[in-house]
């Protein structure tokens, strides 16, 4: 049995505490590119399963501002700052707690980058070229297809390994994206006998968030289809308007399109109850779109404003924010560092 000095620093530097520490806490991360303001989207699939991790004391949860995956698709350079710091504004308002949580930006541990590099050595270019995602983004951008773009994968590899993360609390649409990184594990500790973890996805309620305007996903580059978080109550009522509804009543409620997605929506907001209610006025008396819009707008409002109301306060704190992220950048980057240490020696890039 190892004895414990009673006087003994809690968790001395690599010491007998600190190693207990690390086996004893399940590490997670987890990033959203900076391509400004947070939506919705954002906010149910990721954030909140974020909050969850946050608060529960057997993880260690790092967060990050993934900066360098937007520029693998075209961005404004003028723009880029600014877009960094409204989701930082976002993580910190929607509750992500600089006392439980390290946060930080990508590209300030530039540790990434290079395990990324590391890693790429043991991908193939077919394997990362019949992604969905990589695919999507060629249909989207067919001019800019560029290595960082079919890198993109790898990056994200490196951002969760990196950390020895276990747990990814991100939306259902990085699922490729996460089988790549465990695939990435498993090659890396077979060839080079590393011990890298296999991480899953953390998924929450709301992990398929759908578009306002019909199809597909709530998405940034789909005017009309997202609410960001800073949306006042008549942006949203707006926004909702615009959502595409039918004649209110039929023998089937509908699965998919429009109306599937409001009722989705209700069911997020206000409740699988209230959803029950709806689809049997759907097959009975009809449903009013026109008060379904406005209960829904008023409930996302709710959710949203104590968000805002923070993040006011925090706009008006620069010296606040700047010092939660250098103080987050240092605390990544003594992890990351030793994680890529670790990676050259069993590569034999290092003695
Ligand atoms: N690709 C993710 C997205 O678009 C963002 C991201 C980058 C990420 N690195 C990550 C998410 C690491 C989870 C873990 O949402």
């Amino acid at each position: 049995m190892v004895r414990i000095h009673p006087l003994a620093p809690i968790r001395p530097e690599g010491g007998f505490f600190g190693k207990l520490n690390c086996m004893a806490k399940k590490r997670v991360l987890s990033g959203i590119r900076a391509t400004g303001r947070l939506h919705l989207g954002n906010y149910l699939g990721a954030v909140k399963g974020m909050l969850a991790l946050q608060e529960d004391s057997n993880y260690e949860t790092f967060y990050m501002v993934a900066d360098l995956h937007s520029i693998t698709t075209p961005y404004e350079p003028k723009e880029q700052q600014k877009a960094v710091k409204e989701v930082v504004l976002d993580y910190l308002a929607a509750g992500i707690n600089p006392k439980k949580s390290t946060l930080f930006i990508q590209s300030h541990i530039p540790e990434h980058v290079e395990l990324a590099y590391l890693f790429s050595s043991v991908v193939s270019v077919a394997r990362m070229s019949h992604l969905p995602t990589y695919k999507e983004k060629v249909k989207q951008h067919p001019k800019n297809i560029t290595m960082a773009l079919i890198n993109y994968p790898v990056l994200m590899a490196a951002d969760i390994l990196i950390y020895r993360a276990s747990a990814v609390p991100t939306g259902i649409d990085q699922e490729p994206h996460l089988e790549v990184a465990r695939e990435i594990a498993r090659k890396m500790n077979s060839k080079y006998d590393t011990d890298f973890p296999e991480p899953k996805r953390f998924a929450t309620k709301g992990e398929y968030i759908p578009s306002l305007i019909g199809e597909g996903k709530m998405s940034k580059s789909v005017e009309g289809s997202y609410i960001n978080l800073t949306d006042n109550l008549e942006t949203i009522k707006k926004k909702l308007a615009l959502a595409p509804t039918d004649s209110g009543k039929g023998e089937k409620v509908p699965a998919k399109g429009g109306v599937a997605n409001l009722l989705k929506f209700v069911e997020l907001f206000q409740g699988e109850k209230k959803r029950k209610e709806y689809e049997k006025q759907y097959l009975t008396t009809g449903i009013q779109y026109g008060k379904l819009k406005e209960g829904l707008a008023m409930a996302i409002y709710d959710e949203l404003k104590p968000i805002q109301k923070r993040r006011a306060e925090l706009e008006k704190d620069t010296k606040y924010v700047e010092k939660v992220l250098e103080d987050g950048a240092e605390k990544a980057r003594k992890v990351a560092a030793q994680t890529l240490q670790k990676a050259k020696r069993a590569m034999g890039l290092s003695s």
